[in-house]
């Protein structure tokens, strides 16, 4: 009898959480999902159709208006796309961070711009800051760079941002949640990329995630995976979700530049959450 209720009990608890019969349903409903997501993508427009009521609200509240900054948002960008599904669809919500995230960033890059010409903007995506960077920069030649084509066709043909080419070197690089996703030894690379860029006395501005007590730690969730109907749509084998120790960054920037010093700026946050990190060589 006992060993009849406790089964029952067992069945019972597996069938909620979703590992008795309870498991295939919802593997299919998650499929169902993607599969919807998909067909849903193919009809969206390129430039997501917001009011421009809904666009004036968000700028007026960094002080900017439609003259100041092109406030198209491209169907794939999932630095508005995952806030929007986790802000369960409110798009004023969602596009107030946006423009917050955005017009913050571009402010603490302005900073550190005194003298600039040339800028890069280092795993630019769909322009979330870039916009606000040719806002606060009108003086100073804006560049981007991005593996994701459609990121930098959307940001060459409405933004304006000019590509980078070979051999064109910086006196400022911002890199804002890139370095927080990529697998160690693409960190590494990355950060060697990243100073070959700068020009001599060049300066670069990174964000991380607050630093680890030590190593490197990864996780798959990231907002890539959540949303895998995106174009240009980023591997879990490449793009992660990454945490690194102060000691981490050190010895990898001594790998690179052994001469560049370091500053983690104070009192300043990226997105609410990550950190700045100056670098100068
Ligand atoms: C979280 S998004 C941030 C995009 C943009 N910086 C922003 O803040 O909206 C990370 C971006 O880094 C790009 N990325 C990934 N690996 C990269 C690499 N090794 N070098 C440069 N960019 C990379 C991705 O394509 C993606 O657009």
């Amino acid at each position: 009898m006992a060993t009849n209720i406790k089964s029952s009990i067992q069945a019972w608890i597996q069938d909620k959480i979703g590992i008795g019969e309870n498991r295939d349903r919802l593997q299919l409903l998650s499929k169902r999902l993607d599969s919807l997501a998909v067909l849903q993508q193919m009809t969206l427009p390129v430039h997501l159709p917001l009011s421009e009521q809904l666009q004036d609200d968000a700028l007026r509240l960094v002080g900017l208006t439609r003259d100041d900054v092109c406030l198209a948002i491209h169907r794939s960008d999932p630095m508005f796309r995952y806030p929007l599904q986790h802000h369960g669809g409110q798009l004023e919500v969602t596009l107030a961070e946006y423009v917050a995230a955005g017009h913050g960033a571009a402010n603490v890059v302005a900073s550190m711009a005194s003298g600039a010409e040339r800028l890069l903007d280092f795993g630019c995506g769909y322009g979330r800051v870039s916009r606000f960077l040719r806002q606060a920069l009108p003086d100073v030649a804006i560049h981007g760079l991005d593996p994701k084509a459609s990121a930098m066709a959307f940001q060459q043909d409405t933004l304006g941002l000019m590509p980078h080419s070979d051999g064109l070197t910086y006196d400022l690089l911002f890199a804002g949640s890139v370095f927080t996703h990529l697998r160690p030894l693409d960190f590494k690379a990355a950060l060697k990329d990243v100073v070959a860029l700068l020009s001599p006395g060049g300066k670069a501005l990174i964000t991380l995630h607050p630093f680890i007590g030590k190593g490197y730690q990864v996780f798959d969730s990231t907002e890539e995976s959540a949303l895998p109907e995106l174009e240009d749509n980023l591997n879990e084998s490449d793009y992660v979700s990454a945490y690194c120790s102060r000691d981490f960054l050190d010895a990898a920037l001594m790998d690179s530049c052994p001469t560049a010093s370091v500053e983690v700026l104070d009192g300043k946050l990226f997105g609410g959450s990550q950190v700045y990190i100056a670098i100068k060589l």
